[in-house]
């Protein structure tokens, strides 16, 4: 999941969480096994985010780096995102 972002002068509004929450019931309608973010824990955990020891995103603190499952055992091992995030560098 991600960017996530809400422009600064609608922030607060509970447009993030119904961003987020809409995304996730999309990605599991579409048979999706769950969903990794990298982003801050306080808010992300709120959606049930939880930082995973056996799912790692290698050269990230850690902490910022969480997984939620739908509903199926949590995966494990190194997770690679889409080139497309690696485009702007
Ligand atoms: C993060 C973001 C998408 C949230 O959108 P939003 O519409 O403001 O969120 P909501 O209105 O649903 O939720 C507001 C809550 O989130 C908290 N919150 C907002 N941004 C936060 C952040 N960066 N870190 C932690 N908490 C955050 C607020 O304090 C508020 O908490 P409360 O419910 O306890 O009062 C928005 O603040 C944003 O676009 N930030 C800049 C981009 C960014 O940091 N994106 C995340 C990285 S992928």
């Amino acid at each position: 999941m991600g960017p996530v972002s809400v422009i600064p002068e609608l922030q607060g509004r509970g447009i993030g969480a119904q961003l987020m929450r809409e995304a996730l019931a999309r990605l599991s309608a579409q048979g999706a096994s769950g969903c990794v973010v990298l982003g801050d824990p306080s808010y992300y955990k709120r959606f049930g985010f939880a930082n995973e020891a056996g799912l790692v995103l290698p050269d990230v603190p850690p902490e910022y780096f969480m997984a939620l499952s739908f509903g199926q055992p949590m995966a494990t091992g190194t997770v690679t995102y889409h080139h497309a995030f690696g485009m702007t560098r």
